[in-house]
């Protein structure tokens, strides 16, 4: 089965999604663009779409094999995945193993802070807001989500974070945090939405450093110049490949 690309819904930081002739599917096509600090530091990486595009669609596909739900169907070339079509629920939902980035400046908690069990937090999703943080009750109150759709965010969360955090430590790879969205869907003639995994798990949205060398391999070495992003990002792509067999 083979979707065209059609009219371009949504042009993103990392990604941009397209039309299908199915209502219920989409393109997504990932950018080779880089964005960080609320995008006043911009930049692009030759290569990185596809590395990214690589990336996700091994661990959702993981995750699917798992029964957990994701929006990823399958790829179709090196920088675009078929994806199903959601609507976002406004929330950017992050999961710690250690004490990093905002969690570190909002609270002077010193960086690499174990948090055992894992930190679950939830952003309102909103660039001019800067994204902050909130409590499923002000969610609630905005209309953002319901207490059922939080609940089962919160344990769709925590066991990717489980599940990712293992297959990362059989790489050698350490997992300190990352972010994921979730959406509503609902395929023609279902009577009700379901909440699934949605957009992206990329080194662009965690955080993971060699086990051993503690030698970053995510977005920071662009945050912060600490390397070839390139080369960070080909590195993690290929020991997920030989973790896949
Ligand atoms: N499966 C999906 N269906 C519909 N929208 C999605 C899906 N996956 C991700 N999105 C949305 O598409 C956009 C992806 O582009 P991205 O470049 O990551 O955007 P942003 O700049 O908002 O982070 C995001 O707004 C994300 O919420
Ligand atoms: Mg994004």
């Amino acid at each position: 089965m083979s979707h065209s690309k059609g009219e371009m819904l949504y042009e993103g930081k990392a990604k941009r999604l397209y039309r299908t002739d199915d209502p219920d599917l989409l393109i997504m096509e990932y950018k080779d663009d880089l964005t960080a600090f609320d995008a006043t530091k911009r930049g692009t990486s030759l290569g990185k779409g596809a590395i990214n595009n690589a990336v996700s669609a091994l661990l959702m596909g993981r995750l699917n094999d798992m029964h957990v739900e994701t929006s990823f169907l399958n790829l179709i070339d090196a920088n675009h995945s078929l994806v199903r079509n959601v609507k976002i629920v406004p929330i950017e939902v992050i999961i710690r193993f250690e004490a990093h980035g905002s969690l570190c400046r909002r609270y002077g908690i010193e960086p690499g802070l174990v948090c055992d069990p894992p930190l679950y937090e939830i952003c309102y999703k909103n660039d001019d807001l800067h994204d902050p943080f909130i409590t499923d009750q002000i969610a609630v109150l905005m209309g953002l989500a319901t207490y059922d759709e939080l609940a089962k965010i919160k344990y769709m969360a925590l066991t990717i974070g489980h599940t990712l955090r293992e297959i990362y430590l059989g790489q050698g790879i350490k997992l300190l945090d990352f972010k994921l969205e979730f959406g509503r869907y609902q395929p023609a003639g279902e009577s009700e939405a379901r909440i699934i995994l949605a957009d992206e798990i990329t080194p662009d949205t965690c955080r993971l450093v060699d086990a051993q060398t503690g030698e970053k391999l995510d977005k920071d070495l662009f945050r912060f110049d600490m390397g070839d992003l390139g080369e960070g990002y080909r590195k993690l792509l290929d020991k997920l490949q030989a973790s896949a067999g």
